[in-house]
């Protein structure tokens, strides 16, 4: 496995769960310039993924990088098999108790997506949600794609969420204000966008209760067109590109839908 570039860790912890997750938090910003208010909520997105997908009830769906759960528990509210795997245990702990107060039964899989678990051709659909993807190395991020691929039964569709790249940087600002709470609770980013590598850099300052802390964190953003042969070269066809309201991709939109099936 590769080194990692950022400590995801410090980054997906309980401060990230009280920003972005908290009741007060539904419609808050999510982390990047202009995501804010892509879904109406959880059941936006789960609308969205569910047509997109065309999901029935007794799929098989692997939510990969599923976080506290949100779009996983939907999911299987709505009659889906679904599995969610993460590499964080404060994250996966909020889903199982979330799951338990839905009454829904979902999997839930501490694990990392470089390398999943013996999973062959176990899933009909799969989810990476929220930018959920694009953490490594070019070479490591392709080879999350070729475990996607590995996973998923011939025919297989899977469905990524991401920012989409043309508006990301139509509202590129270097530092910003990406969430605030009553209290003072304070989230504070000084970002760095570079061409070269598609990476962008995050420097976070986290106030909580009066305490600041800082940690980096960073992901790759994709245009369209090198994602979709990306996808191809894993073994992935039929790739497509639509926005959060369903409709095909266009600079106006704040989210890149990536639908692609499996051969
Ligand atoms: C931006 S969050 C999105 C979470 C969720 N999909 C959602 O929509 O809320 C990214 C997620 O990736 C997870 N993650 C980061 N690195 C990972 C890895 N190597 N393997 C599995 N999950 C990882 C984080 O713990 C976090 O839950």
């Amino acid at each position: 496995m590769t080194a990692d570039l950022f400590d995801a860790a410090a980054m997906y912890d309980d401060d990230y769960l009280h920003f972005f997750a908290s009741p007060e938090g539904d419609n808050g910003p999510t982390h990047g310039p202009v995501v804010g208010t892509a879904y109406a909520a959880t059941s936006g997105a789960t609308d969205i993924v569910w047509r997109l997908l065309d999901l029935q009830p007794g799929m098989s769906v692997l939510d990969l990088a599923c976080g506290h759960g949100a779009l996983a528990n939907s999911l299987a509210a709505r009659g889906c098999k679904v599995t969610g795997l993460d590499s964080s245990a404060v994250f996966l702990d909020r889903a199982r108790t979330d799951a338990a107060a839905m009454t829904v039964d979902v999997e839930y899989v501490s694990g990392d997506m470089r390398q999943l678990p013996a999973w062959t051709d176990r899933f009909d659909r799969l989810i990476n949600w929220t930018t959920a993807f694009g953490y490594f190395d070019d070479l490591t991020n392709r080879k999350v794609l070729d475990e996607m691929a590995r996973v998923m039964r011939p025919g297989g569709r899977m469905a990524m969420d991401l920012d989409n790249l043309s508006r990301f940087l139509a509202s590129y600002t270097p530092s910003r204000i990406t969430a605030a709470r009553d209290n003072g609770d304070i989230l504070v980013d000084r970002n760095d966008f570079d061409p070269l590598t598609g990476r962008f850099e995050v420097q976070r300052t986290v106030v909580r209760d009066g305490r600041a802390r800082k940690l980096t964190f960073l992901k790759r953003l994709f245009g369209f067109p090198e994602l979709r042969d990306w996808c191809t070269a894993a073994g992935f066809t039929t790739v497509a590109g639509y926005g959060e309201d369903g409709e095909p991709l266009n600079t106006q939109h704040n989210r890149m839908i990536l639908i692609a099936e499996l051969q």
